[in-house]
């Protein structure tokens, strides 16, 4: 049996890498792709969508754009990171369609409807789609939401916060407080699991290729910022958890989302102890068996040579 998902993403390196995942998953079945301002600004990260589905001719896979600016925030993009197009390093031609006349928003109702909400959401950006889905379709609730974002205890935007959280705290607040079924796979579990040199030497053919130069950009920032010589492929690891929900550890506790102070801005406060006595209403992400997720992820890219 697969899993019925839908990815709402921001490509972005490990965006582009988590969408090469699930295509190749034979246990998912990709009902399309959403995208938002994130990585980079949502024209961007749409051309980028589209770019990698071209690249592997997989035109039939819908594509939706969505939000361009966070719910109250403005926008931030993560050139840094990802550099000025969202997807620096490969050669990629521009995008050979437009996306979907559909908005993000209606496409995700329309599809969760369809399915009669049996549809697990992957979302890898921010939550902006998300919480307008939410606030616009509350008919239209997927049955479970497995997303890439926030950390019990790291940040990578400021101490506090992981980007895809903090870019638009008050849509993850929304979201965390929707009662779906959520996991959340966090920083603490992504920067577990590096992307080695000797993981990109046994990728094979163009697929191999094209993730090589991905890495070889994205890898410069984990260089100079961390000083690792491998990258964690965030995005990655939620859709793997979807197909192989063994990989990731989770815990159920209670999650909130800082959206009151600057210093913590976006901040994922998990009552880890149960200090707080909070309910629980996410499965946290606390350990991952590393070596499993990039075997996984080298042998499932390997699939398109
Ligand atoms: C997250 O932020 C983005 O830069 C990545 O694509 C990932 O979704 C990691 O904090
Ligand atoms: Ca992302």
């Amino acid at each position: 049996m697969t899993t019925p998902i839908l990815l709402d993403c921001d490509p972005g390196h490990d965006d582009a890498i988590a969408l090469l995942l699930a295509l190749a998953s034979p246990e998912l079945e990709l009902l399309g792709v959403t995208t938002v301002a994130g990585n980079q600004t949502l024209d961007k990260t749409t051309a980028n969508a589209i770019r990698v589905l071209d690249f592997i001719g997989r035109n039939d896979v819908a594509v939706a754009a969505g939000a361009d600016r966070p719910l109250l925030r403005d926008v931030y993009v993560a050139a840094h990171v990802h550099g000025e197009s969202g997807l620096d390093g490969p050669d990629l031609p521009p995008p050979q369609r437009a996306p979907s006349s559909e908005h993000a928003v209606e496409f995700l109702a329309r599809t969760i409807r369809e399915r009669a909400g049996a549809v697990t959401l992957v979302p890898t950006g921010p939550l902006t789609n998300v919480a307008l889905l939410l606030a616009l379709h509350p008919d239209a609730r997927p049955e479970r939401i497995v997303l890439m974002g926030g950390a019990v205890a790291e940040g990578n935007v400021t101490p506090a916060a992981e980007f895809n959280i903090w870019c638009d705290p008050e849509a993850a607040a929304r979201v965390f407080a929707s009662g779906i079924d959520i996991t959340m796979i966090g920083l603490d579990v992504t920067h577990k699991a590096l992307f080695m040199p000797e993981h990109e030497a046994r990728l094979e053919g163009k697929v191999g290729e094209l993730v090589r130069s991905l890495l070889s950009f994205y890898g410069n920032f984990h260089k100079q910022q961390y000083g690792w010589d491998g990258s964690p492929i965030h995005d990655a690891v939620a859709v793997a958890h979807v197909s192989h929900p063994d990989l990731v550890e989770t815990k159920n506790r209670g999650v909130k989302i800082d959206t009151e102070s600057e210093l913590s801005r976006g901040r994922t406060l998990v009552d880890l102890w149960g200090r707080a006595q909070w309910e629980p209403n996410c499965h946290v992400g606390v350990d991952i068996d590393a070596d499993a997720f990039l075997d996984l992820l080298v042998e499932r890219l390997n699939t398109f040579a």
